[in-house]
C-alpha cells in the first residue's frame, strides 16, 4: 500500500501504476525521468502521483539499493547514506536508517517528500498547524515495500518499530521553511 500525506495531515491511500520491470532502470535515468516531470506546471500532488511510480521501479530494478549497506549510528539512533545532491539542483536522494526505538523530532519538509521503507517497521503521526497549535491527524504504520509521499507542510514523526533498525529511501525536491516542533512548550525552529 501507498499513501499520500497532505497540506492538512490527512493520509490517504495512493494507487501506484504498476510497471514491467526489466533490471535496465538505473539512477540516472531516474534523475532524468524525475527532472523531466518537475518541469510541468503542475501542482505538488500531480508531481508526486507521477514521481512515485518511478520510485517504486528504481527500487525493484536495482539489486544496489535492494541491500543498502548502511547502518543507524549508535549514539544519534539515525544515519543517512546520501545518493544524489547536486548543487543547484533541488533533488536530494538519500538512504536513511533509523535504531529501534528512536523518533525524529516532529517536523515538517517545507518541500514534497518521498519515502519508501525498504526494511523494518516504522509508524508516522501526522500533525496539521492551526492558529500556531499543532493539531493531531492521526497515525500509519508503514512495513517494508510500502510507501508515503508528503505535501510540503504535512507534519510528521516517525518512530522506528519491532526489533530491527529501518531503512528508507528518502526523496526530497525544494525545501523552504522547515521547522521542527516543540509539542510541550507549542513552539517551532526552522532547522
Ligand atoms: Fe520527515
Amino acid at each position: 500500500m501507498d499513501f499520500i500525506v497532505d497540506n492538512l495531515g490527512c493520509c490517504s491511500s495512493l494507487l501506484t501504476q504498476s510497471f514491467i520491470f526489466d533490471g535496465r532502470y538505473r539512477l540516472y535515468r531516474f534523475l532524468t525521468d524525475v527532472e523531466d516531470i518537475l518541469q510541468k506546471d503542475q501542482p505538488d500532488r500531480d508531481h508526486l502521483i507521477e514521481i512515485s511510480p518511478l520510485v517504486r521501479r528504481l527500487l525493484e530494478d536495482c539489486l544496489w539499493l535492494q541491500v543498502p549497506d548502511t547502518q543507524p549510528d549508535r549514539d544519534l539512533g539515525w544515519g543517512v547514506q546520501t545518493i544524489y545532491d547536486e548543487p543547484f539542483f533541488d533533488l536530494t536522494v538519500q538512504l536513511v536508517t533509523w535504531l529501534p526505538g528512536t523518533k525524529s523530532t516532529i517536523h515538517n519538509h517545507g518541500g514534497w517528500g518521498i519515502v519508501a521503507l525498504l526494511d523494518g517497521m516504522e509508524r508516522n503521526q501526522f500533525w496539521y498547524e492551526k492558529n500556531d497549535r499543532l493539531v493531531s491527524t492521526g497515525e500509519q504504520i508503514l512495513k517494508p515495500g510500502e510507501m508515503i509521499c508528503f505535501l510540503p507542510q504535512a507534519v510528521h514523526q516517525i518512530e522506528a518499530l519491532g526489533e530491527q533498525p529501518t531503512i528508507s529511501f528518502n526523496l526530497y525536491g525544494k525545501s523552504t521553511d522547515r521547522f521542527e516542533y516543540d509539542l510541550q512548550n507549542n513552539n517551532k525552529r526552522p532547522y
